[in-house]
């Protein structure tokens, strides 16, 4: 293994132009800006238009990335993306990302952590760096989670949104040292969050699609819980492997899936509100996107300062729970 620093080097993201406000939905579903306000946070969405993809939107990012850390497309080893929602299901988001970037030699492939997918990509990433044999790692999660909400359901339909994030991981580079990451799941409670239909278990069917099963099914009450409870422990445990506490956190940066359960986890870690980095007014939930994307405008509007203490944490379905410390 090496003891060569694997850090950021560059950071992008992409948002679909299309915006879709709570003022839309309420003629769509049964709901309310105040109701979506009060218990979300949510004010506006983006939405692909037709012909915009995971990878379409993953080439934006990638190529915003790829610039600001001054790498080469071709110059990519590894390319790993966390989406649940690929183009295709074979081949993988990651190789289609590829090709659009023009790389012919990169090892490419998806992983699915849900909302955990860009920390889940970030900890394979940094560990392939350090075994040694490569240099630099495109490391990304792209979500279209408007291809899989049922636009009927006010339960979940104004949660989610689309958007990429990308981070460059470079051996020896001296910005954004990775520090530590610590990932973890508990399928026990797979039936919480879940989209049954279009695998092995319920192949696509006429009967099927009538039933609705192609969509996100959650029980929003339950994983409202075991999200606070999991972020929290996700927290303290990449902490205490490092050495640091709270108080050394500059930043934390939250999965943004509700805000009142960014202020609990928030609470729960005894950081100022003041000190969590928040978005989800704008993009709602992009799944494992939303850390990727946050932390691209923390990059690019300068909120990161050098020797700041960033903390990210997240968690999804599967269920799935994430964390990682980078000093900036
Ligand atoms: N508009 C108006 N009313 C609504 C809406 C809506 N969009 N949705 C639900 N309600 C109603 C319910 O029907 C219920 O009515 P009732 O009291 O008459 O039965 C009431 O509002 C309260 O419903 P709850 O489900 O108790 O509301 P809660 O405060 O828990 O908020 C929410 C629901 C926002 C879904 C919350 O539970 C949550 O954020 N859970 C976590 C979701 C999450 O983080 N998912 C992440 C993973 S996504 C991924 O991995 C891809």
């Amino acid at each position: 293994m090496s003891d060569e620093r694997i850090g950021i080097a560059g950071t992008g993201f992409y948002v679909p132009e299309k915006v879709l406000t709570n003022a839309d939905l309420e003629k769509m579903v049964d709901t309310s800006d105040e109701w979506i306000i009060s218990r979300t946070g949510i004010r506006e969405r983006r939405i692909i238009a037709p012909g915009e993809t995971v990878s379409s939107m993953a080439e934006s990012a990638a190529r915003q990335a790829l610039e600001g850390a001054g790498v080469a497309p071709e110059d990519l080893d590894i390319i790993i993306m966390g989406t649940i929602t690929p183009d295709e299901p074979l081949p993988s988001a990651a190789c289609l990302l590829q090709a659009r970037l023009g790389n012919t030699t990169a090892a490419c492939f998806d992983i699915s952590a849900a909302c955990c997918g860009f920390i889940y990509a970030l900890e394979l990433g940094e560990k392939l760096l350090r075994g040694g044999r490569y240099r630099h790692a495109l490391i990304i999660a792209a979500e279209t989670l408007s291809t899989v909400t049922d636009w009927e359901d006010r339960d979940t339909c104004v949660l989610f949104g689309d958007g990429a994030g990308v981070a460059i991981l470079s051996k020896g580079c001296d910005r954004g040292d990775i520090l530590d990451c610590y990932i973890g799941s508990d399928g026990a409670y797979s039936s919480l969050l879940e989209i049954e239909a279009g695998g092995s278990a319920c192949p696509i069917t006429h009967e099927v699609l009538n039933q609705r099963k192609q969509y996100i099914k959650m029980e929003g009450n339950k994983v409202f819980k075991l999200a606070v409870s999991s972020m929290v422990s996700s927290a303290r445990r990449v902490l205490s492997q490092t050495g640091l506490t709270t108080e050394d956190v500059t930043w934390l940066l939250p999965h943004q899936a509700n805000l009142r359960i960014m202020k609990a986890v928030a609470r729960g870690l005894k950081i100022p509100v003041e000190q969590v980095y928040i978005n989800i007014e704008r993009y709602g939930n992009m799944s494992g996107a939303t850390v990727p994307v946050g932390l691209a405008e923390m990059d690019h509007n300068g909120i990161l300062k050098r020797g700041d203490l960033l903390l990210m944490v997240a968690f999804g379905g599967g269920l799935t729970w994430a964390a990682s410390l980078v000093r900036w």
